[in-house]
């Protein structure tokens, strides 16, 4: 059989693992599986990419693979689970790099090209260059505010929106240049110039989009920048003609705007609204302060109050992960349920700090996968549950969202624990969270505050329930 057509077919095997892959992840029971059948989807499709090479130096290839293997391997065993936002942030970045480097290491071997494709080839040059760096460099910021290298709020000036709109215009301007000149006309310098121009803008660019969004509006700005690196490899995959890195780029680029979008809804926000007002800086809104009085409880006391309860809803946060608490939240879940209580754990979409953070804690502590609920199955029916428990959630338990019109979280959708009959917060102060805004279920009338740090408090709450 034609060699070709042999390749062409591993390719469309390989889109079809990856495509099962996708779709088994969105289920808790499947995704392990999934993300195995992606893999063995990638290894196909280097393999084949691999035997359609001629001149292959194999040394480069072995280096690179070693490399990235060993980096992978020590970067899986070695990041803490809170570290895991900032590395996907990075993930995203490298993605971009790569496709940049492919665009740019195909512009010297083909842009004197003198066939009818050069118009073609430049297109997906420049766009692979474009959304490349971008992904790169904002990817990069967004990791520095994340791992708390810069400040994780927007940083702003006068007239930033018209500045990223000029510094697009200029790329798109260059890039018309770029792609447009007769071959006969092609002065190579002038060219390159016009090449390394837009790479530096789309780097400027990165940055300067990123810097400008921060608070609470993080997770869709990481969905998009995973959607961009997406699209970054697709259009590499047209530049270098192989059929696979474009169908894996669009699933990527498709699969990263689907979850923009459901981010978004998650916070009640457009996405252009994210993109440009700069939510969460020094100066826009910041709420109404809230005055009252907390009200303490100690662990003895929050254990006579869950062990009366027929119903508790946990609700992790970002707390939960610093804490690694995950595993005896579990252990204090199954004590509850043993003592008769109907449990569930209620998962904002934009808890901790990455899309999913919750569900890969509480998965890796077992939980069972039938009390994992949303925030819309639990808020119709809270006010018949006993005990609403907090463990370091805070900005996705603010009712500033739905009873303060001034506050920034204003008609953001949040798990409305202070409707529940009893709830218990854990953290260790009354610090705001990641939006930076103050919290008044920490003042309502049926809130305790468990204070300290979410492991040890709920450690004494199962040796309370062991003895
Ligand atoms: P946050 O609002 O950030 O609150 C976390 C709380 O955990 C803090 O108030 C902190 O209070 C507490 N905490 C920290 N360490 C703790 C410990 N060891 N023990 C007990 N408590 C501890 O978290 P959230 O409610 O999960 O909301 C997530 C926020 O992050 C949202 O604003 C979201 O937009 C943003 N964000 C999300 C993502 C994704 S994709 N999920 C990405 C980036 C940003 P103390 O300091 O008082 O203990």
């Amino acid at each position: 059989m034609n060699l070709v057509l042999v390749r062409g077919l591993c390719y469309i095997v390989a889109s079809i693992f990856f495509v099962f892959g996708l779709k088994m992840l969105s289920s808790p029971t499947t995704a392990r599986k999934g993300n195995m059948v992606s893999s063995i989807g990638m290894l196909i499709a280097i393999v084949t990419a691999l035997t359609a090479m001629t001149d292959i130096k194999w040394a480069w290839i072995i280096a690179g693979a070693g490399v990235g293997s060993t980096i992978g391997a020590l970067a899986a065993r070695l990041v803490k689970m809170t570290s895991m936002p900032q590395m996907v942030g990075l993930f995203n970045g490298f993605g971009g790099l790569a496709s940049l480097l492919v665009g740019w290491s195909e512009f010297h071997g083909r842009w004197a090209d003198a066939d009818a494709t050069r118009l073609f080839t430049m297109v997906a040059i420049f766009l692979t260059v474009l959304t490349g760096g971008v992904t790169f460099s904002g990817s990069l910021v967004a990791f520095g505010k994340l791992a708390g290298m810069v400040t994780g709020k927007p940083m702003l000036y006068k007239g930033r929106n018209a500045v990223n709109a000029v510094i697009l215009i200029a790329m798109v301007a260059l890039g018309i240049f770029f792609c447009t000149q007769k071959i006969a006309q092609v002065d190579g310098a002038g060219l390159y110039i016009g090449f390394t121009g837009i790479i530096i803008l789309a780097l400027i660019l990165g940055v300067l989009s990123t810097i400008g969004i921060g608070g609470a509006d993080m997770p869709v700005v990481i969905c998009l920048l995973n959607s961009y690196s997406g699209l970054a490899a697709c259009a590499a995959g047209f530049v270098i003609n192989n059929n696979v890195l474009i169908v894996s780029g669009s699933l990527v680029g498709a699969s990263g705007l689907v979850l923009t979008s459901i981010m978004c809804k998650a916070m009640n926000r457009s996405l252009t609204n994210v993109l440009f007002s700069g939510f969460g800086s020094a100066t826009s809104a910041k709420g109404a302060a809230y005055k009252g009085e907390a009200k303490p409880v100690s662990a003895e006391d929050a254990y006579l109050i869950l062990e009366a309860a027929s119903s508790v809803v946990f609700v992790p946060g970002y707390g939960m992960a610093v804490a690694q608490a995950q595993h005896v939240v579990r252990e204090l879940g199954d004590l509850l349920a043993d003592n008769g209580a109907e449990i569930k754990y209620c998962i904002h979409p934009v808890a901790g700090r990455m899309p999913g953070h919750m569900n890969v804690l509480l998965a890796e502590a077992n939980v069972p996968y039938e009390q994992l609920v949303e925030p819309q199955d639990v808020n119709p029916t809270i006010e018949i549950v006993d005990v609403a428990i907090v463990i370091g959630a805070n900005d996705v338990v603010n009712p500033a969202a739905r009873e303060d019109e001034s506050s920034p979280l204003w008609g953001m959708p949040v798990i409305n624990v202070d409707h529940a009959r009893t709830c218990i917060v854990l953290k260790r102060t009354l610090n705001p969270g990641f939006a930076g805004v103050d919290n008044p279920l920490f003042f309502k009338e049926n809130t305790r505050m468990l204070f300290g740090d979410a492991k040890a408090s709920i450690m004494l709450l199962v040796s309370e329930f062991k003895h």
